[in-house]
């Protein structure tokens, strides 16, 4: 008779527990967007890959940029014969490339013409924490941001996106994000393919939901975030691209809002990874794979002059179509691949002050960190200026059967891969980091410095993870 008590109390206390858990991750989005004043030109994102604009630089002094950026509504054609209500910036959907150099002072110029708050966070740009653009520098509709700052790292793959607590991630959704471009004298020294949308091409990888008259479909209610069955590259579901006979760089970022992309092609052909989020690695690497979580970048370079004209190639994410590439003409190719990219000096374990340890909890809603959730008005680390420290990052399920993995971002800072679970890092992360993929029952070690004063945010990539709690916040003085 006991027995049969305890299985029942046992059962109805699981019933309880599963309601509360489908009913935390349940919870659905409008996204509060109109439709644009002023009837746009509708832009057509199929067939073949959209290449972005260079923004153009709208100062005529060297070494002094300014940059015209508008956060604003648009419509997108995504499906034949279907429009979609989207966001952008300076356009309709995505935004603009902005190339910079080291050492350029860069002033922006951020308007927002949204009927919300935003924010444009520079993500692995090394700023101090005013400029940041996180949720501490929100912009109000139809009001102007302008940072200014001075580009201080090495030649990089970065992006930019919004920034504010509780809508970053339907912004991003909904298309807010673009790619920064830093070039050093290094970079620009070495005679890697460097013509950019000739044969250096942005590759910006989302995933997106339609609903069948061509809306987004925006469900946060999946274990995992926001995840879609139609993968978008540069905004164009699954493009071609027509290329020459010639190398090709890459740069990939992943813009999903919570999905992994494993990248091969379809001929299992290897390429060259030559960078990682913070810039060029050391060595290229040749590999068949290219593993990418959210909010990371890659640049990789394909050689396509072992094709023959008329050879179709696909890009693929497992076996998931992401892209056709056409091969095109043979052509000239001045470029090549340096044995040696780059010079990238170790940070010193023995000089580390202090060792923080972050344990990232959880999944769907029910995520935390460190044991509970962001709060704004809680500050909940202090790091000194300057000073070297080690982060030991892992992850525990919390009380859910399985556990995602997490991509976990510092902001403000370029970090170097220690360890994973006591074993050197993967031969693609020992370059510098800003995002670091923690597998399942995972610890990885990194060092971190930073080098400006400010408030930094640090999360979970996984924009829903973060949305729900999954992030903290510093201030370094
Ligand atoms: Cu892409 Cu808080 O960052
Ligand atoms: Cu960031
Ligand atoms: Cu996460």
């Amino acid at each position: 008779m006991r027995l049969r008590w305890g299985l029942f109390v046992v059962v109805i206390a699981l019933i309880i527990l599963s309601g509360i858990y489908v009913y935390m991750n349940n919870q659905s989005f409008e996204m509060p967007i109109q439709s644009p004043p002023q009837k746009q030109s509708e832009e057509s994102n199929t067939g073949l890959l959209p290449i972005p604009q260079l923004l153009v630089d709208s100062n005529p002094e060297e070494l002094v940029a300014d940059y015209y950026l508008s956060a604003q509504n648009g419509l997108s054609n995504f499906i034949e014969g279907k429009q979609t209500p989207t966001l952008g910036y300076n356009g309709n959907y995505l935004g603009p490339v902005i190339k910079v150099s080291n050492g350029e002072e860069v002033r922006m110029h951020v308007k927002n013409e949204l009927d919300m708050a935003t924010s444009v966070h520079w993500h692995g740009l090394v700023v101090p924490g005013t400029s940041d653009g996180g949720p501490h520098q929100l912009i109000q509709p139809q009001s102007i941001w302008e940072p200014s700052f001075t580009i201080n790292q090495p030649a990089s793959t970065l992006w930019f996106h919004p920034h504010v607590m509780g809508t970053t991630a339907i912004q991003v959704y909904y298309g807010l994000a673009g790619m920064i471009i830093v070039e050093d004298e290094n970079s620009k020294e070495l005679n890697l393919p460097d013509d950019y949308g000739i044969n250096d091409i942005p590759l910006i990888i989302q995933d997106r939901n339609f609903n069948t008259d061509g809306s987004f479909v925006y469900l946060d209610n999946m274990m995992d975030g926001a995840v879609g069955n139609y993968v978008l590259v540069n905004g164009a579901v699954t493009p071609d691209l027509v290329v020459q006979q010639v190398k090709m760089r890459f740069r990939v970022l992943n813009g999903a809002n919570a999905r992994n992309f494993n990248l091969r092609l379809d001929d299992n052909n290897a390429f060259y990874q030559i960078a990682s989020d913070g810039g060029l690695i050391e060595a290229p690497l040749l590999v068949e794979n290219l593993f990418i979580t959210p909010g990371e970048r890659a640049e990789i370079v394909i050689d396509f002059s072992k094709y023959d004209k008329g050879d179709v190639v696909k890009l693929l994410n497992d076996n998931e179509l992401v892209m056709t590439l056409l091969i095109g003409d043979d052509s000239e190719d001045l470029t090549e691949i340096p044995d040696s990219l780059a010079v990238i000096e170790k940070m010193d374990e023995n000089l580390a002050t202090g060792v923080k340890t972050i344990v990232l909890d959880g999944m769907g809603h029910m995520v935390s960190m460190n044991g509970r959730k962001f709060d704004i008005n809680r500050v909940d680390d202090n790091v000194t200026l300057g000073d070297i420290e080690i982060w030991e990052l892992s992850t525990t399920s919390g009380m859910m059967m399985g556990s995602p993995g997490h991509p976990f971002h510092i902001h403000g800072t370029q970090f170097q891969v220690l360890s994973r679970d006591g074993s050197p890092p993967y031969l693609n992360e020992r370059g510098w980091k800003d995002t670091v993929y923690v597998r399942a029952n995972e610890t990885v070690r990194i060092i971190v410095k930073f080098d400006y004063e400010g408030l930094y945010m640090y999360h979970c990539h996984i924009l829903e993870h973060e949305e729900a709690g999954m992030r903290g916040q510093l201030e370094v003085k």
